[in-house]
């Protein structure tokens, strides 16, 4: 058994030491792929593996038709909209993720992006404060709980929106629910995205939300570029002058935001709200633990792909 770790951005060393123990107790062979720029790398490399961890590298049916032997494949982390089940379900191939492992450093930096957005970036000017400010959170899965965890604990008003229409776990949480997308936004000071790609929410925020928001409203997006309608955002922010967007992925559209919104557009320079050493082992040790538990005992508990 043959297992490859593909990484454009690699794990901590931390998390790839302790994959390959896991799998050295196993008795598996592991690489590491890590930092490739280009796909030709990523297809010479699955040649011969029967198992594949990677992070948001895209898997499609050429990557899986160029690893004729590979049974599975782990997304070590929450989203898996960059693997293509279709054609994984079509070669037999198993696709699991590691639902919740990087879900605490996520609500992290969503916290951390908000104070250096509101303390104006640290530039000497006056800012605002967190608390006693509402925080809107659309969805309500393991990143937005933690999120909603310290947001109370810093004394904000949480509510959440689920559009998955599943609100038993906000009440059970404790906080209110709104009871559409529209609420949401216009209810909070701050709204945050946790909701995975899907047809159902990509291009759901855009100009008809962001112009409901209270004023000085900030809008957080950790969660998928394509949630977001990046025309309407545009148009509504130009109109708004007092909206803020933050956000880890970096816009398609991203120049044209530098040159439109200055500083009320605050980005990463590379996603990262996983990117942290314990993410990393929790996400990491967690895939290579599924893939051994897979090949042992046929444990499928977290296949995404049926
Ligand atoms: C996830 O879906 O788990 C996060 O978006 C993290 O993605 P990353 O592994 O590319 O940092």
């Amino acid at each position: 058994m043959k297992v490859l770790i593909a990484t454009e951005k690699p794990f901590a060393p931390v998390a790839v030491k302790g994959i390959k123990e896991t799998f050295d107790m196993a008795g598996y062979a592991c690489e590491t792929l890590e930092k490739y720029t280009e796909k030709a790398q990523l297809l010479a490399a699955v040649a011969d593996c029967q198992g594949l961890i990677v992070r948001s590298d895209i898997i499609d049916a050429e990557v899986m038709d160029a690893a004729p032997e590979l049974k599975i494949i782990v997304r070590a982390g929450a989203g898996y909209d960059n693997i293509d089940l279709a054609a994984a379900t079509a070669r037999k191939i198993v696709v699991m993720n590691t639902p919740g492992q990087n879900a605490n450093a996520v609500a992290e930096l969503v916290i951390g992006l908000l104070i250096y957005t509101m303390r104006q970036r640290f530039n000497g000017k006056s800012g605002s404060e967190l608390m006693g400010k509402k925080m809107g959170l659309m969805a309500f899965g393991a990143v937005a709980q933690n999120v909603a965890r310290i947001a109370k604990g810093m004394g904000m008003d949480v509510s959440s929106y689920s559009p998955l229409n599943r609100p038993q776990k906000i009440i059970d949480a404790g906080f209110h629910v709104h009871e559409s997308l529209e609420a949401l936004f216009h209810y909070n000071d701050i709204v945050s995205l946790h909701c995975p790609a899907t047809p159902q929410t990509i291009g759901s925020i855009g100009y008809d939300q962001l112009m409901c928001m209270k004023p000085n409203s900030i809008l957080v997006n950790t969660a998928r570029a394509e949630v977001i309608d990046e025309e309407g955002l545009l148009k509504a922010m130009e109109e708004r002058q007092d909206l803020r967007y933050i956000t880890d992925i970096k816009m398609k559209r991203h120049d044209e935001a530098v040159e439109k919104l200055g500083d009320r557009y605050v980005f990463t320079p590379k996603k990262m709200g996983a990117q942290t050493a314990e993410a990393n082992i929790n996400a990491g040790l967690a895939a290579a633990q599924e893939i051994v538990d897979f090949i042992e005992d046929g444990v499928k508990k977290c296949q995404v792909n049926h």
